[in-house]
């Protein structure tokens, strides 16, 4: 019989385990499965990353090497459920690092913070007061801001607005720099340091009281960062691409490239798949590296609805026989604090990757994203996506079927060079096993 579950949070790990067992009518055997996954000596380093942790969820962590970036080679650590995005990565890393590598440059590095409140008043005057509130605020934040300001970060800007359909409500947008740091908790102190300033100044300034009283309503960063912008590219003569080129011609291959890319730039259904095999390797190098993958998504997809309809986030060009293709994507990561400095393999990809920069890391995550696109939009344009995809699908549908090691090796042997799918699969071991 389940009930509402009192100070859950305060029972020890194994009292939370039996009581979700009988709530829920467990098989007490899953103990044993959340005993054997817990960490034998650094489970306190997991146990201080979330709350009421009953054991750890493995998932892999893969290398895709062979990336050349800006001409430096880099080993990219990648964590992914998915099987074909770490061999998609290395395949086209392998192809691009022979063919000119991955070009990349950060557009810029601002990130930006609201302070929302009422008040009856114009947004545009408070914009002429811009100058006299931004050094108000760099008094009132100045000891916090200041190891900050040290490493070359700080408060840039302030504007306000008013929000859409809500005349008497407004946001002090706030420009920030957050140097290596992805930032989230410094822009939230400051915006919560800030916000009783401001409104001091708006309700006690002889020409703004006149329009009522200004309140708080919140202050929070905005995941949406689209001035915290890299820029990926790659190019090469289009007799180059034969290898991708499967029963095409090397021009023919990069005209079917050109025009898939040109309807992930139209078509938001398309865009969406297309943006998602970007996200195979963003999101796997931001996870490896102990970022917030939901910051990344929520503000990147975002970006990509920032004109009239949702698009794919990459453009091409096809001129003179140069190939050039390029993504541009907003990144708001961090190298120093979070998880990235306590999770014991996020700081082991931070070594892989020899300790970057937080725009590095930026270049470095647009250049899997780019690469596992790629890699997705040419098999679709030439063999389509199943044959590679299957392959490797395989070996997680026998895994899944409990195969013995000498199943699995005759199974990759029948199924080389086929489709396959989990019936076909589970039929094949029964056949075996008669
Ligand atoms: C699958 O994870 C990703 C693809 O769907 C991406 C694409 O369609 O471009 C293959």
């Amino acid at each position: 019989m389940r009930s509402l579950v009192k100070g859950f949070s305060r029972l020890s790990r194994e009292d939370k385990v039996k009581l979700l067992l009988e709530q829920q009518e467990l098989a007490p055997q899953l103990t044993e499965s959340f005993q054997e996954y817990l960490h034998p000596t650094k489970q306190h380093l997991f146990n201080d990353i979330s709350e009421n942790i009953i054991s750890n969820y493995y998932l892999p962590f893969s290398i895709a090497p062979n990336f050349l970036i800006n001409d430096e080679l880099y080993m990219i650590p990648m964590v992914i459920e998915e099987s074909s995005v770490v061999a998609a990565a290395s395949k086209a890393a392998g192809f691009w690092a022979k063919n000119g590598g991955f070009r990349t440059k950060v557009i810029d590095t601002l990130k930006n913070g609201q302070i929302h409140f009422t008040w009856n008043g114009d947004y545009q005057i408070l914009n002429s007061y811009k100058d006299e509130i931004l050094r108000l605020i760099h008094l009132a934040t100045g000891s916090i801001t200041q190891k900050m300001r040290e490493r070359g970060g700080g408060i840039v800007d302030i504007e306000f607005k008013t929000i859409a359909n809500m005349a008497n409500t407004h946001q002090a947008l706030i420009k920030f720099k957050t140097a290596d740091s992805m930032g989230a908790n410094f822009i939230n102190t400051c915006l919560e340091t800030i916000a009783p300033h401001l409104i001091d100044f708006i309700n006690n300034h002889d020409q703004l009281k006149s329009n009522g009283k200004a309140t708080t309503i919140m202050c929070i960063l905005s995941n949406y960062t689209p001035e915290c912008l890299v820029e990926c590219s790659i190019s090469c003569d289009i007799e180059q691409l034969k290898p991708y080129a499967g029963n095409y011609s090397a021009s023919e291959f990069a005209e079917r490239f050109k025009t898939a890319v040109e309807i992930a730039i139209n078509d938001p259904y398309r865009a969406v798949t297309h943006n998602k095999g970007i996200f195979n390797g963003i999101d796997a190098v931001v996870l490896a590296t102990g970022n917030d993958f939901r910051a990344i998504e929520a503000g990147a997809q975002a970006y990509a609805a920032q004109s009239a309809s949702y698009a794919g986030l990459t453009s091409i060009d096809i001129n003179n026989k140069q190939f050039v293709y390029t993504l541009k994507v907003p990144l708001a990561l961090g190298t120093v604090g979070g998880l990235t400095n306590t999770h014991p393999l996020a700081k082991a990809a931070m070594q892989i990757l020899q300790h970057p920069s937080a725009e590095q890391l930026m270049q470095i995550v647009a250049a899997a994203g780019l690469a596992n696109n790629f890699g997705a939009v040419a098999s679709l344009v030439t063999s389509g996506i199943q044959k590679g995809h299957m392959k490797l699908h395989l070996s997680n549908v026998l895994n899944a079927l409990e195969a013995s090691e000498a199943e699995k090796s005759s199974a990759l042997k029948h199924f080389k060079d086929t489709v396959v799918s989990y019936s076909v699969v589970e039929e094949f071991l029964n056949e075996l096993r008669k």
